[in-house]
């Protein structure tokens, strides 16, 4: 279980608590967070998934993969630095306290 801090655009805060195995992405759709659309269901395809991690992030999270990489050069948002996949960020007790921000938009 893991604390997940969902930051939207407007810079209001959803806290939800996250049980393992879950994603990032599907803590997010569990929860009715909207800005995650998630069309392709958690298999780096869609882009539609896009968060930014917190610039002051110090808790462990999975390298990036080459298709993570190629699918976040297409998103409808900005990439950035801090750019990743939900979908591609496991929930696990290590990354409880983690805190993402939502692009404007997905699509
Ligand atoms: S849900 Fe489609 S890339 Fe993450």
């Amino acid at each position: 279980m893991a604390k997940i801090t969902y930051q939207h655009p407007d810079g209001t805060e959803t806290v939800v608590e996250v049980a393992a195995p879950n994603t990032v992405m599907r803590g997010a759709k569990l929860n009715n967070i909207e800005g995650i659309v998630a069309q392709c269901g958690g298999s780096a395809q869609c882009g539609t998934c896009h968060v930014y991690i917190d610039e002051g992030n110090t808790l462990p999270l999975p390298e990036m993969h080459e298709a993570e990489d190629d699918v976040l050069c297409g998103t409808a948002a900005e990439r950035r630095p801090t750019s990743r996949l939900s979908c591609q960020l496991p929930v696990s007790e290590a990354i409880d306290g983690l805190i993402v921000h939502l692009p404007t938009t997905q699509i």
